[in-house]
């Protein structure tokens, strides 16, 4: 168990208690169940370095391997999103330029955002622990190597390439336990004049949205500006511009550099205040998050009843890394939700972790539709209600538990 800060060292405040949780993405066949992975998933805070972390983490090997559930280009939402990620950085000032720089990605999955720079002739490396999203990358002409950002891949990077002029990271930064050696490493690979960019799931937005499905195995830290500020400058890296997004449920980008490279933008300034005044830059802030994911809870379970009461169709839509955490914490089983529908492959005809409620395909859900849909995938809701308009005009309605839970 640890106890500590996995940052400055001192002891984490325990703000809230999950209860036993299995693996977000461990969907399984029916002959493990018996042999289920469960941790004890609590969450703590450090007032040093306003890291909000777990307090234990399955290791990561159990999480990251050859048949990682999660897919990124399963979204075209996301596909879109990275090129303009992309087009940002071409247009920055920061020199981003296909002839003299070199960019690396840590955890680039099936490629959705590095391709973008290996397509237009971009020298470039993926680093991927998960083999199969890593071959998919491969067989995209990307480089990669197929392992965990650590002091070995950096040392090879350093001998075997060049130093790096663009660190390139998303949605995997909050998944790394030892973030501490990953930053370390990052500054003795980075060009004098290089910068890292990587986009996380925002503390400020699961804070304001009650989206505590954001807490899972794999999200051993929720960043904020004030975090990040903390953690880089340990190495003698500038916070120098925050940008948020859409994606993810609200996400923050976070630029850092050299110190004294770069001018520090104005965002920084704005974000720190505004984390001040959410007071997540203390542990004030926590104690209406732990009432509101509380009473989240007992709403949700009081509606899932009545439903049922009233002889419902319930089912869930999308079976996302999260909705993990809603249906354990809840105790939601099939008896209240009849079945998840997914786009995936690889979770088709498992069971939800925990839980065990059966994952079925879109096409099941078209031929079944039901009376109301969980939208698990709340952070998608653009994307699926464009393609879900025949479901609502049918009489469909979906329910949500973000900010608040409720039927639409
Ligand atoms: N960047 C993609 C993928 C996010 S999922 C996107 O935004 O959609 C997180 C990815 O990071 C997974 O593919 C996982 O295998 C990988 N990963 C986890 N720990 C890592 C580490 N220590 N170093 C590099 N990649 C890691
Ligand atoms: P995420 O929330 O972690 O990005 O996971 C998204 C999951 O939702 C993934 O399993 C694919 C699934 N999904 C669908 O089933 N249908 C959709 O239309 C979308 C956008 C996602």
């Amino acid at each position: 168990m640890n106890k500590n800060c996995r940052i400055c060292g001192e002891k984490l405040t325990k703000i809230f208690d999950f209860g036993k949780q299995p693996l977000g993405n461990g969907f399984l066949d029916e002959q493990n169940f018996k042999d289920e992975y469960f941790f004890d998933m609590e969450v703590g805070y450090s007032q040093k370095s306003f890291m909000f972390q777990l307090i234990n983490q399955p290791d990561p090997k159990k999480m990251f391997h050859e048949n990682y559930a999660f897919f990124s280009s399963t979204s075209n939402h996301m596909k879109n999103h990275f090129k303009n990620f992309y087009q940002e950085l071409i247009d920055s000032e920061y020199k981003i330029e296909k002839n003299n720089s070199f960019v690396v990605e840590i955890g680039c999955n099936d490629g959705i955002l590095i391709k973008n720079f290996s397509d237009s002739g971009f020298k470039h490396l993926g680093i991927e622990p998960s083999l199969n999203v890593a071959n998919v990358a491969k067989k995209n002409n990307i480089n990669i190597l197929n392992s965990f950002f650590n002091k070995n891949i950096s040392e090879k990077i350093i001998k075997n390439f060049q130093k790096v002029d663009l660190f390139l990271a998303a949605n995997v930064m909050c998944h790394i336990p030892t973030i501490v050696e990953v930053v370390s490493e990052i500054k003795k690979s980075l060009s004098e004049k290089g910068i890292v960019v990587f986009e996380e799931p925002y503390l400020g937005d699961v804070i304001e949205k009650n989206s505590y499905d954001q807490i899972y195995d794999e999200h051993v830290f929720l960043f904020s500006g004030h975090s990040i500020k903390y953690l880089f400058n340990i190495f003698d890296l500038e916070l120098i511009d925050m940008k948020h997004q859409s994606t993810h449920g609200g996400s923050m980008r976070y630029y850092l550099a050299n110190k004294n490279q770069y001018k520090i933008k104005e965002s920084v300034n704005l974000f720190l205040n505004n984390e001040k005044k959410l007071n997540i830059d203390n542990l004030s802030g926590f104690d209406a998050f732990n009432n509101n994911i509380k009473k989240s809870k007992n709403d949700l379970i009081t509606i899932l009843n009545e439903l049922k009461a009233e002889g419902k169709k319930v089912v869930g839509y999308a079976a996302t890394s999260k909705s993990t955490s809603i249906l354990n914490y809840c105790d939601i089983d099939k008896n209240l939700i009849e079945y998840i529908c997914d786009t995936t492959p690889i979770k088709i005809d498992k069971f939800s972790p925990g839980m065990h409620i059966p994952i079925v395909s879109y096409q099941h859900f078209l031929d079944n539709p039901p009376d109301y849909a969980f939208l698990f995938a709340w952070n998608h809701q653009n994307e699926i209600f464009e393609k879900e308009h025949e479901y609502r005009k049918l009489g469909g309605k979906w329910i949500t538990h973000v900010p608040e839970v409720k039927i639409f």
